[in-house]
């Protein structure tokens, strides 16, 4: 029997819109199975009133009794790391992570050997459920019409007592809406496990739920959707390189949680200085206060390219094709300044080492913590640094999908440390505290799995490593048969500039040097790409083409042949040779 493999798992910054499936293909609900029946109580259920008492909970003593003792579940809950898995899963912090929880305790959990008659759960009233809202009194959700005891998962999961706790006697919908991934079947899997009851039929129809997201923009219908709620998309490739910036509705958007709405009357930027003195800056005033400047930054998501891994071995988070990776100008004033005006100064690097720069978004989950990344100081504080916080985007006031009104852009920095949203700004000894910069973004060896990750260990994703890729012809496509045109774009991370683009017609054997375009870049500041293009006579009597490009930096990176050596699990830094096989037409 195949493992069970999530063919799209999302994740704190993933949407999972894909159920689970087999590695072989086979029928991923035999397994889906397995686990529901080996829940903490099973799913055999003893007459109701039975006599034995379990637990500390009487109402459930009362009506029924679990036909098996609380083990296979507990079993083995020891590290820190698949607790925050787990809870994750209920509350919206992980779900893609706790897959593997499920995973494991699917693949621990042995057949249950007798099923027993099934009984009717008992019922209870939203009343009742809602006494259950504490340890004390034991921990009850429900969701749809059904009502879990969780109190024992909590119990397992220390670390997350304080968000999972915000549903204790009510619905989960309300937090699920903020995270669309919580519908899939694994999630639900585990809640089944904790299954004591039923809303009684006059209360079951669901609560009426207010949906975060309902204040998102409107989107351009080009865009291909990675996952809704949260808005993540990227252009069709083939679109992305017919501008050298690209148009602000077809840039790339990745959020993590619904836009916040921010009124630009009452929005202030809150910017600690040293000794906690807090700097409050409205959009008027920065923009009064500090110089104006531009600079043509590309963004790329750590996950661009993630697909091509997961061909490879699944990974979690959103299926990126080559497209989560834009450009624009970017309009606002240096973050060098208004840090000097809180007070900090230009530090000597040793002495600047040790500090970073903190941003916290104005998105918030519902247990209220912000999205939130961090870069070293020096790199905002160096001289001559460029790190902007932005209220325009190519001209234009900043869209709401790209952080209205102001965001940071970090040239030559991953996307996920350009915040958005921008509240506030604070230095700190340590970085961000956030779970972006702590327990995600980060690479691995292909040696690391879920099971052995421990996300201390690797250091925060900051600059990205070289790229390009093939935006047209698409895969798949026929191609003239003589003469071929492909077409792409290059760049690499730290400000290193694109110095060539090679590509190959026949799977990288022989070679060609691709004509750069775009603009020139700066040495050491080349914040945004180049487009390139090839224009080659088709080999002949070639019914298919291997077409492949590879990228040269200022450093003489080049990018690997293959994503094997690069695979890791969360399908970060993905920047093996581009291959696109195409079709050629018949003469
Ligand atoms: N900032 C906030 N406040 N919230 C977010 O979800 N996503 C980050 C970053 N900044 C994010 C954020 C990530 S992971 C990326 S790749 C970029 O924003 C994407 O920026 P874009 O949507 O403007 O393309």
């Amino acid at each position: 029997m195949g493992s069970l493999v999530p063919k799209c798992l999302g994740g704190p910054s993933g949407d999972g819109r894909n159920t689970p499936q087999l590695a072989d293909g086979g029928p991923a609900e035999m397994l889906l199975l397995r686990p529901i029946m080996r829940g903490p109580w099973g799913l055999q259920r003893t007459p109701r009133l039975a006599a034995v008492a379990w637990g500390s909970h009487p109402q459930v003593c009362a009506a029924w009794t679990p036909s098996r003792t609380y083990d296979t579940w507990s079993a083995g809950h020891g590290s820190r790391r698949r607790k925050v898995m787990a809870v994750g899963a209920l509350l919206g912090l992980g779900a893609s992570l706790a897959y593997g929880d499920h995973r494991r305790q699917a693949s621990e959990a042995e057949p249950n050997a007798e099923a027993a008659p099934e009984v009717p759960y008992p019922t209870f009233t939203r009343q009742e459920v809602g006494q259950h809202h504490n340890l004390a009194e034991r921990v009850w959700v429900t969701y749809g019409s059904e009502v879990f005891d969780i109190t024992d998962f909590v119990e397992l999961h220390p670390g997350g007592k304080g968000k999972i706790l915000l549903a204790a006697g009510g619905a989960l919908e309300p937090f699920w809406a903020m995270y669309a991934v919580h519908g899939q079947e694994h999630v639900l899997e585990i809640l089944q496990g904790y299954k004591v009851g039923e809303l009684s039929p006059e209360e079951s129809s669901q609560p009426a739920q207010g949906d975060p997201y309902s204040g998102d923009p409107p989107r351009h219908p080009a865009l291909k959707v990675n996952s809704l709620k949260p808005f993540n998309a990227e252009p069709p490739a083939e679109l992305l390189t017919e501008n050298y910036l690209t148009p602000n509705q077809l840039f790339f958007k990745r959020n993590h949680l619904p836009v916040p709405a921010v009124d630009p009357a009452s929005y202030r930027l809150e910017v600690e200085g040293p000794g906690g003195r807090v700097l409050v800056l409205s959009l008027p005033e920065l923009k009064r206060r500090f110089p104006k400047h531009e600079v043509t930054v590309t963004l790329q998501c750590a996950g661009n390219r993630r697909s091509e891994m997961s061909r490879v071995r699944q990974v979690k988070g959103l299926e990126w094709g080559v497209a989560a990776i834009s450009t624009a100008r970017w309009g606002g004033v240096w973050l060098r300044d208004v840090l000097a005006h809180a007070g900090y100064r230009e530090e000597e690097e040793e002495e600047a080492g040790e500090r970073h720069v903190c941003f916290e978004g104005l998105d918030k989950d519902l247990s209220g913590a912000a999205y939130g990344a961090s870069i070293p100081y020096r790199m905002a504080m160096g001289r001559g640094a460029e790190v902007l916080l932005a209220y325009e985007m190519n001209g234009e006031e900043l869209p709401q999908d790209h952080g209205y009104p102001l965001r940071v852009v970090v040239p030559g920095v991953v996307g996920a440390r350009n915040v958005k949203w921008l509240g506030r700004i604070s230095v700190s000894r340590e970085e961000s505290p956030s779970h972006w910069q702590q327990n995600d973004y980060k690479g691995f060896s292909p040696a690391v799995d879920w099971e052995t990750v421990d996300f201390t260990t690797a250091p925060a994703i900051q600059e990205l490593p070289v790229q390009s890729a093939i935006t047209d012809p698409a895969p798949g496509a026929t191609v003239p048969p003589r003469e071929l045109t492909v077409k792409g774009y290059a760049w690499s991370g730290g400000g290193r500039g694109v110095v060539r683009v090679d590509v190959s017609l026949d799977g990288g054997r022989t070679w060609h040097v691709a004509e750069l375009m775009g603009e020139e870049q700066r040495p050491g500041r080349a914040w945004a790409w180049r487009l390139w293009r090839l224009t080659a006579p088709v080999p002949p009597d070639r019914m298919e083409l291997d077409i492949v490009c590879k990228a040269v930096d200022t450093s003489y990176n080049v990018q690997p042949d293959t994503v094997e050596p690069i695979w890791n699990l969360r399908g970060v830094l993905s920047n093996a040779w581009h291959r696109v096989r195409v079709t050629v037409a018949k003469d």
